[in-house]
């Protein structure tokens, strides 16, 4: 049989002869992406242990955990690493990956044993340089710049390590497949074919990730169904602090978040990250508000800040940075017409921190806490999250996913949550206090009094 392309769907598998803008499958646009499909060996090789056996039978090795010696990794890992595990760590290029797993691979290297650290984006001399910067020089430490994956494949074997790096999955490549590393179908391939080996020897293995500008891995979601553990490295490039979040986990709970913080000397645990997002400067001053809110499946935590000032002359200024300037506007006419608050002839900015985007409609309440606080020079009290939708009645609507952002509140140290009315179990609240508000005149009242 000849090799042959096909094309598939990334969103729901159909497959087509040819390429098409959109999917006949599901709709979607541009989502169709060449595969070459290898030719399927012509016999079946049947292995002792792939045999099927009553599962009463299975040695239960899975509880057996690692501690990788990064305690906030090992928070994020659900408790430490899995032998055999595939752990995906994903992030965009420059946000400290290859150093947490240096960090990681030293520690291992200390503990455990050999790891071997391949990497096809770095040569072996700077691997060392920053080994050396970062205090995570091993003789355990194997390292390899290499990107064919059959050739890390056999080192593997030859090696069997305690760990394996590999830095990254999209320079990686299957000489057999001709596409081009990065490509769908090679890291397809690549990502089965450390699968197979984790595995088969219960090494486990750390793939490094990057993320596209839409903030999903590149190589798009076969990478994340394949793995058993997804972490996302993130933070804002220009701040210190680093947030290692479970997206995914076979062996723990998804909601897990690890907190490093980027020095000179690499990457340290923090212990107590709730200072980091409270704002050291801003706690207890007016117009700053915390609202944790839910980019995509991911909670974040973000600070909202508003400065609210008599204008000078002529038109008010109205200026947004991270927040829809539309929905600000509105916001600040509720304020006006069901609160009372006369800001028609008043100056308005109020930004996101951090550079990040919200345009999720529960971060309403609390643009509309920041401003009134500012507007009443009365700061909202101390570790205190906002949340809520907000009507034109000035009614607070129901937000989706609470539970997920009230633990992440709770994880960073929050003790209290103003939010819209919610059939909950206490149980389901964590250590959060939690202050159901049915209108924006009620939530006024509870923040500022
Ligand atoms: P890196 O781990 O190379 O990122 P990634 O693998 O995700 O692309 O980290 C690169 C950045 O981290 C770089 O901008 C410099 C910074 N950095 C420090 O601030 N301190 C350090 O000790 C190290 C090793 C890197
Ligand atoms: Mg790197």
């Amino acid at each position: 049989m000849r090799n042959k392309t096909t094309y598939a769907c990334q969103q729901c598998g159909h497959q087509t002869a040819r390429w098409m803008g959109r999917c006949p499958g599901c709709g979607e646009w541009n989502s169709l992406v060449e595969e070459k499909m290898v030719s399927p060996a012509k016999t079946v090789r049947l292995s002792p242990l792939s045999a099927p056996i009553p599962v009463t039978d299975v040695a239960a090795t899975e509880e057996e955990r690692y501690a990788t010696g990064l305690k906030e990794l090992d928070r994020a890992l659900g408790g430490g690493l899995v032998p055999g595990s595939l752990v995906l760590v994903g992030g965009d290029p420059g946000i400290g990956k290859s150093t947490l797993l240096l960090q990681a691979a030293a520690a291992l290297a200390e503990k455990v044993g050999t790891v071997l650290y391949v990497s096809g984006e770095e040569s072996a001399r700077q691997i060392k340089m920053r080994a050396q910067r970062i205090n995570a020089l091993h003789p355990n430490i194997l390292l390899m710049a290499e990107t064919d994956i059959s050739v890390v494949e056999r080192h593997i074997h030859e090696l069997s390590p305690a760990a394996v790096v590999l830095d990254s999955i999209q320079t990686a490549f299957q000489p057999e497949i001709s596409s081009t590393p990065g490509s769908v179908a090679q890291v397809r391939e690549c990502t089965g074919v450390l699968m197979r080996v984790a595995k088969g020897t219960s090494i486990p293995v750390f793939l490094v990730g990057h993320v596209t500008k839409e903030g999903t891995l590149a190589g798009p979601r076969v990478l994340e169904h394949m793995v058993d553990t997804v972490l996302y490295f993130e933070g804002d490039r220009h701040q210190s602090f680093r947030i290692l979040r479970t997206v995914k986990n076979r062996f723990g709970s998804a909601h897990e978040l690890g907190i490093f913080e980027m020095r000179d000397f690499g990457l340290i645990e923090v212990s107590n990250p709730s200072a980091l997002f409270m704002g050291q400067s801003s706690r207890g001053v007016a117009g700053s508000v915390i609202v944790p809110s839910l980019e995509g499946t991911r909670p974040l935590l973000v600070e909202i800040q508003a400065l609210v000032c008599a204008s000078g002359f002529g038109t008010p200024r109205r200026m947004t940075a991270g927040v829809d300037p539309n929905r600000v506007a509105l916001i600040m006419a509720v304020l006006e017409r069901r609160v009372g608050l006369r800001l028609a002839a008043h100056d308005a900015y109020v930004s996101a921190m951090g550079g990040v985007k919200l345009d999720e409609p529960a971060v309403d309440l609390a643009i509309a806490l920041a401003i009134a606080s500012s507007f009443r020079e009365r700061p909202v009290q101390d570790r205190l999250v906002v949340l809520g939708e907000v009507g034109l009645t000035g009614e607070i609507r129901a937000v989706s996913g609470l539970e997920k952002r009230l633990q992440e509140a709770a994880k960073l140290g929050f003790s209290s949550c103003l939010g819209p009315l919610w059939k909950h179990q206490r149980d389901s609240l964590g250590i959060i206090n939690y202050i159901e508000v049915q209108s924006i005149h009620e939530a006024v009242e509870a923040a500022l009094g």
